[in-house]
């Protein structure tokens, strides 16, 4: 605890799940998005470079990869649960997040009752609290293993509706094909917050994020970068 932070061979090392936008997405052979923009903060801080590294969503609750050293922190969009927490420690949080239930427009779907009521098929990411909240609503979603894959699911009508984080059905939608066949149904005020994870008792990195964090609310810098990626 405390001290100076290490980071493995000279680079931030960061595992993530990818895509994720905006959060994190791959654009010209990079990956980029505001997890990847606000850890670049703290590798600047710290002097290094950021590494990305494409690893399984089920690791984001285990924090295998934090534990075996493959990874310094995880940034994956990632909401702060207390079940999370027993396994890995959190930043500060950085972004709030709502789930969003998006549906085909011809489904006819706009809340989780008439998911019910039609019988209709639900979609969610595997491991994912949009999953858990699904679960907690009685619901026993498809499974999915990225995002990716659920608005997939929803596009070749393997499932009707999904639960999904908003910002990312938020991106999504502004693309005219996807906004002419899908609706934005329900917006679920789940009260999530998202934060970056590192290793139990890493205390001097988490520190780390936290004062990057901290200073790009009070200089501007994160205003910027939520502009940039997520929207006005
Ligand atoms: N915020 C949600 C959660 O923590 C979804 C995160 C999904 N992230 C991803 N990279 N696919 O479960």
């Amino acid at each position: 605890a405390g001290g100076v932070p290490v980071v493995e061979k000279g680079k931030l090392t960061t595992c993530t799940h990818l895509p994720y936008p905006p959060f994190q997405f791959e654009q010209g052979g990079k990956v980029v998005g505001f997890d990847v923009a606000l850890v670049d903060l703290v590798a600047k801080d710290l002097e290094v470079e950021q590494k990305i590294l494409d690893t399984p969503f089920e690791n984001f609750k285990t924090g295998a990869f934090l534990n075996s050293g493959e990874c310094d922190l995880a940034a994956a969009g990632m909401t702060i649960t207390d079940e999370r927490k027993k396994n890995v420690d959190f930043s500060v949080p950085y972004f709030d997040a709502t789930q969003a239930l998006l549906a085909t427009r011809k489904s006819g779907i706009t809340t989780l009752a008439d998911v019910e009521a039609k019988g209709a098929k639900l979609g969610a990411q595997a491991g994912t609290t949009g999953e858990s909240h699904a679960k907690s609503e009685g619901f026993d979603p498809v499974a999915f293993e990225s995002s990716d894959a659920v608005l997939n699911g929803l596009r070749t009508g393997q499932v009707d509706a999904v639960v999904i984080d908003y910002p990312v059905v938020q991106g999504w939608l502004k693309d005219k094909d996807n906004a002419d066949a899908f609706v934005l149904g329900q917006n679920i005020e789940t009260g999530e917050q998202y934060g970056f994870s590192v290793k139990k008792g890493n205390d001097a990195l988490r520190a780390a994020i936290d004062k990057a964090i901290r200073d790009a609310k009070a200089d501007g810098t994160y205003d910027k970068l939520y502009r940039q990626w997520i929207g006005p």
